[in-house]
């Protein structure tokens, strides 16, 4: 089939050849009730949109429709017709541009050639060329598939700025560890013995609520610590053991010196049985020590499922999501369709850890992950984890532990307002710029605005 639009529009040629037959039709286009502007802008955006309605419109300009402009109109007017049994013009048009369209598909389009960059450059362009249909479907393929590239190469972009933001550290927070670390040599307040002498003996005392935090973000570890304490129903009962690296100890010492919160602080926990483990980018909204009253059932890792859940993105994370099935080594040891279970917030029965060997599992698999050019799973701590606790693990109420703030804009605020811990768990970060705006005050009301350190580093409440 072709289809010819002379320059002056007055006059559309329609050539189609059908089961072999060729119809000839020449139409004149009654000039006097549309204006030629109005057919050719239709035509182009209807096929531009909607190959199909394309010829639809044509159909009904040609015969003489000229006051229907709406869709519903168009529709109503053609439908029975166009939907008959009878091979009419129509149906035959469309039978003919779904071939024309699907011989085109499998053309490579010519690489190099001039494409239009826009709606109106491609509407000069087809003024200014007198097209075939097909040529017309090849520049239409190839104009689509230079704006899908385009697409493809801009969501690149946004991936890889979203990853330097998200990893880079904002100078306000640098700056914070700065002034704590220049604090811990030079006054001995922020030296002091953490936790005091006499609190010692609590950091093994198995009736205290242990939490393990592992951050180089002190801005962050605070308010988890914060957070904790004000929802805690019996806030000198907690001790927390953070965890943190060389170059942050002093100044994350200083801050906790400085800014004492009654819970305790250490390096890393020894005899204890049950502990709970936070990530550094979550917020504590209720008392946590129910949790280790959970019967774990003789597991050892008391975690929340991802598979099931209200937010259909956050909470439908399988096995098959964090590995590669295409490694016989994977397909042959895991099932695609168990559940997984998320960290950062967890409780650990120390006791049942013991006896298993979840630790040379997760050695063994980091190792042969290593062996396959890591290719078994993409990048992160959780898919080892995954499999080392295969069985080990006891699913905890979901409103225990809310994921997704990181990455889910449309996290549910009534959830967020009633679950235990929130967690950021994504690349927007409450304490970056590109965190979600409305998710941050959740976070940010465990700032201390007017402390000295982060005044003096000009971290600022966000305005609205
Ligand atoms: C891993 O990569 C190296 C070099 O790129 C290659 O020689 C080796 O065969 C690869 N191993 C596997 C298991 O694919
Ligand atoms: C998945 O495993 C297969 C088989 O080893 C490998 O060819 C492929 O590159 C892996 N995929 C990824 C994304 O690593």
């Amino acid at each position: 089939m072709q289809i010819r639009l002379s320059p002056s529009m007055r006059s559309i040629t329609i050539t189609s050849s059908s089961n072999g037959f060729l119809d000839l039709m020449k139409v004149k286009v009654a000039a006097r009730h549309i204006s030629y502007r109005t057919l050719f802008h239709t035509i182009l955006i209807l096929a531009f949109l909607l190959p199909f309605v394309f010829i639809l419109t044509a159909v009904v300009t040609l015969e003489g429709v000229n006051n229907c402009s709406s869709f519903d109109c168009l529709g109503r007017r053609l439908g029975p017709r166009f939907l008959g049994r009878g091979v009419d013009d129509s149906t035959r048009l469309v039978r003919d541009l779904y071939k024309i369209l699907d011989q085109v598909n499998s053309v490579e389009v010519p690489d190099g050639q001039k494409l239009p960059q826009s709606y109106s450059e491609f509407l000069s362009d087809m003024k200014s060329n007198e097209y075939d249909t097909k040529t017309f479907a090849i520049r239409l393929k190839s104009m689509m598939e230079s704006m899908d590239k385009e697409v493809k190469r801009s969501r690149l972009a946004v991936q890889l700025h979203k990853h330097f933001a998200a990893t880079a550290i904002p100078k306000g927070i640098h700056c914070l560890s700065l002034r704590l670390t220049d604090e811990y040599s030079s006054n001995a307040h922020a030296r002091k013995q953490l936790p005091s002498p006499e609190l010692l003996p609590l950091l093994s005392d198995n009736s205290c609520y242990h939490f393990v935090l592992a951050s180089d973000n002190i801005l962050a570890a605070s308010v988890v610590v914060t957070s904790t304490v004000r929802a805690a129903s019996k806030p000198e009962k907690i001790v927390f053991h953070i965890i943190t690296d060389k170059k942050t100890y002093p100044g994350m010492h200083s801050w906790f010196a400085l800014n004492p919160l009654s819970p305790a602080i250490v390096e890393l926990f020894p005899n204890l049985n049950k502990v709970v483990f936070l990530d550094d980018d979550v917020v504590i909204q209720r008392d946590l020590s129910p949790l280790w009253d959970v019967d774990l059932s003789g597991k050892v890792n008391g975690a929340v499922e991802t598979c099931k859940g209200e937010d259909g993105w956050v909470m439908s994370k399988h096995f098959k999501t964090y590995f590669n099935f295409s490694h016989p080594l994977i397909a042959s040891n895991l099932d695609p369709n168990e559940c997984a279970w998320a960290y950062g917030m967890n409780i650990f029965d120390l006791r049942a850890w013991r006896k298993t060997n979840i630790r040379d599992a997760y050695h063994y698999w980091l190792k042969e992950n290593l062996k396959s050019n890591l290719t078994l799973w993409k990048l992160g701590t959780l898919p080892p984890a995954l499999i080392a606790f295969r069985g080990h693990v006891h699913p905890i109420d979901p409103s225990w532990h809310m994921l997704g703030l990181g990455y889910q804009e449309k996290s549910n605020l009534e959830s967020i307002k009633n679950a235990a811990v929130i967690h950021y768990n994504g690349q927007c970060k409450p304490w970056l710029e590109i965190g979600y705006k409305h998710l941050r005050p959740f976070w940010t009301k465990h700032v201390d605005y007017t402390n000295d350190f982060i005044r003096s580093c000009h971290i600022l409440e966000p305005q609205d």
